[in-house]
């Protein structure tokens, strides 16, 4: 621990000293002279690290690792029917990765262009990623669960030239149709050039002549070599969409050097990442989870990278035990919906496979409530793992708050430390800074290298909602409490963004999916705490006169809304509300709806402020009769 702890110190009092020594740990084709030059002003806002070094993420990815472990497994892939897997060495994955990145070539991609990534949990998935890093083209992952609406939404904010997507996607025994998805998305994108096709099953789709490709052949004829773009350190890398508060989603742009010098050092470090691992991160790499620790992190650091593209419940509920099993898993990195979700299926499917390879257990996404903690330690990981809890965001690129194995105690519930170069701060409403025992609004006043640079396309939002509330610090967006030893206990969202199943999703997108259909004049939609996925989503929907308060439309809200979004979005409830409840000024009181989504309707507390007391009375009396 004390070493531990002097290391932390070292980061944070000389960040430059530290960082200048542990970006090493990637190799820069010009070295850089300069580690941080950050500006956080009111109305600038400027982060830069390592900004006159060059290097590329997929050459540290793939290209350094062929000659020291080319024969090393760097992607095991496990497919959705069991048994299925496939093992791809370095060597093979150099060769995969230079022939794609030569076939966008060919399609006229290079360097700053946007490519739009719609695929299953599939290798050709990383493969793609890793391409367009090849090339200094910037890869925007678009989760395999989103509907065509919300993929037409983020390939138009960025500006895809080229799409890569599946004819299909299996999961669960079920098929996904991407391909059909993309054709529908790409409706309303005309200025997509490309949609490259991955053949996973063999199932035929509609074909747009001139537009898409097999990636079979685009690559088939491709060069297995292929030089790599030197990019400047700050180059974007990627584009993420994530959910926030208000409005459309955000994309969160990564660039180069910093973030990949982030992923490698945390993955190194928080997981304990040792040669000869098998570091299993069960997260879709339609998510920042994915892109950090399924791809750059673990492939930075010559891991062995499982990818999985089933679910944990099918066929049976012992499915990823019995993929750590068959694989040799010794770190394995999950979310406690998957968790909860499984420790409800009883401990039987656990114990009946062998997990004695398991050396760590992560877990990410949402807080992790004790029970479902002591279970993941226990009886998964027979005692003798420790449960590493790791709080971090889209936005800050790689793991902010953790304990580290072996090092930090543990406490069930508690992300614990900061990690190499992050500087909390808990601040009141008031932007006071709390010291010692507190809980109040988290605050980063160090985030090191990894952290987004800006929201791609807007960056006076990116201002807006991380740096105008409290100047000098970014904003988390979460409420946290600092314990006597100095630990951090995440308590959740206290914006408008709730978190189902580990997926982060704004109130305000489904709201906006709700009210554009043509029967509903008003909607407002909170979160509610749900055993299993942490947050479930209610909504309040007040109809158009004329329209019918019907079962019939009911269901017709949740698939619009699945159109609209996906399936992540669909209300769980759906009330009918004859008014929403609002003050004078026409804010909806959103605690009273949270209240009311509880059941707890006795806590609905000073209601004198709304304009019609009543309606709250009303949606009281469901609530009551619902209990
Ligand atoms: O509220 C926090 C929660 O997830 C949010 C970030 O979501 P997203 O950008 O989708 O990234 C998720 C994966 C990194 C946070 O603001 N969150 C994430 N990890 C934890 C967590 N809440 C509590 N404990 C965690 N370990």
């Amino acid at each position: 621990m004390d070493a531990f702890t002097q290391m932390y110190r070292h980061s944070i009092e000389e960040p430059d000293a530290f960082w200048a020594k542990q970006a090493l740990c990637v190799d820069w084709q010009v070295p850089f002279t300069r580690v941080r030059n950050i500006d956080i002003g009111p109305d600038i806002v400027s982060i830069k690290w390592f900004a006159d070094g060059t290097l590329n993420a997929c050459h540290n990815c793939v290209d350094r690792h062929v000659d020291a472990r080319g024969d090393q497994v760097a992607i095991l892939w496990e497919g959705d029917e069991p048994g299925l897997a496939e093992r791809i060495t370095y060597r093979e994955l150099h060769g995969a990765v230079c022939r794609l990145a030569n076939g966008l070539r060919s399609l006229g991609i290079g360097k700053g262009d946007r490519v739009a990534i719609y695929l299953p949990m599939i290798p050709e998935a990383a493969i793609s990623m890793l391409a367009c890093a090849r090339l200094g083209a910037v890869h925007s992952v678009v989760f395999g669960g989103f509907s065509a609406e919300a993929l037409a939404g983020r390939i138009r904010d960025c500006g895809a030239r080229v799409v890569v997507t599946a004819n299909e996607g299996v999961r669960g025994g079920r098929t996904i149709p991407l391909k059909h998805n993309m054709d529908k998305a790409l409706e309303s994108c005309p200025f997509v050039e490309k949609c490259i096709v991955v053949g996973r099953t063999a199932s035929q789709v509609d074909w747009v002549e001139g537009r898409d490709i097999r990636y079979l052949d685009l690559v088939d004829t491709m060069n297995a070599e292929c030089e790599p773009e030197w990019m400047n350190a700050e180059d974007p890398l990627f584009i993420l969409y994530t959910s926030g508060s208000t409005g459309k989603p955000k994309g969160v742009l990564h660039t180069t050097g910093g973030y990949l010098v982030a992923c490698a050092l945390s993955h190194r470090h928080v997981f304990d990442y040792r040669d000869g691992d098998i570091f299993w991160c069960t997260a879709d790499v339609g998510w920042v989870t994915g892109h950090s620790y399924i791809v750059y992190g673990p492939l930075a650091n010559g891991a062995t990278t499982v990818m999985f593209e089933g679910i944990p419940t099918w066929p049976t509920p012992s499915r990823f035990w019995e993929i750590c099993d068959r694989h040799g898993v010794t770190i394995f990195y999950t979310a406690p919906t998957a968790i909860r979700a499984l420790m409800r299926e009883g401990d039987e499917h656990v114990m009946r496979i062998d997990r004695s390879s398991l050396r760590i257990l992560g877990s990410v996404g949402e807080p992790i409530n004790p029970e479902a903690w002591r279970w993941y330690f226990e009886v998964v990981g027979e005692g003798r793992c420790p449960v590493i809890d790791t709080w971090w965001q889209t936005e800050t690129g790689t793991i902010m708050i953790a304990p580290v194995p072996g090092v930090t105690p543990l406490k069930p519930g508690s992300a614990a430390l900061p990690f190499f170069g992050v500087e909390p701060v808990l601040v009141d409403d008031a932007g006071r800074v709390l010291e010692g025992v507190a809980e109040g609004l988290l605050c980063l006043r160090d985030a090191g290298p990894g952290i987004m640079r800006t929201i791609h396309g807007d960056p006076a939002r990116f201002i807006e909602t991380y740096f105008r509330r409290f100047p000098g610090l970014y904003f988390t967006g979460d409420g946290c409490r600092r314990d006597e030893d100095g630990f951090y206990w995440i308590t959740g969202r206290i914006d408008d963004v709730i978190n189902v199943s580990g997926h982060r999703l704004g109130t305000a997108e489904i709201e906006g999916a709700l009210v554009a259909h043509q029967a509903v004049a008003e909607a407002a939609v909170v979160g509610y705490p749900d055993a299993v996925k942490g947050q479930g989503i209610h909504a309040f929907v007040t109809l158009k006169a004329g329209e019918g308060e019907t079962e019939a439309l009911r269901q017709e809200l949740r698939d619009f809304v699945r159109r609209q979004i996906g399936a992540i979005a669909q209300p769980d409830v759906i009330q009918w509300a004859t008014a929403l409840p609002k003050t004078r000024s026409g804010k909806i009181m959103r605690r009273i709806l949270r209240k009311l989504a509880e059941g707890k309707v006795e806590e609905l507390g000073d209601v004198s402020t709304l304009v019609d007391p009543g309606v709250v009375a009303a949606l009281a009396d469901v609530a009551r009769a619902r209990k």
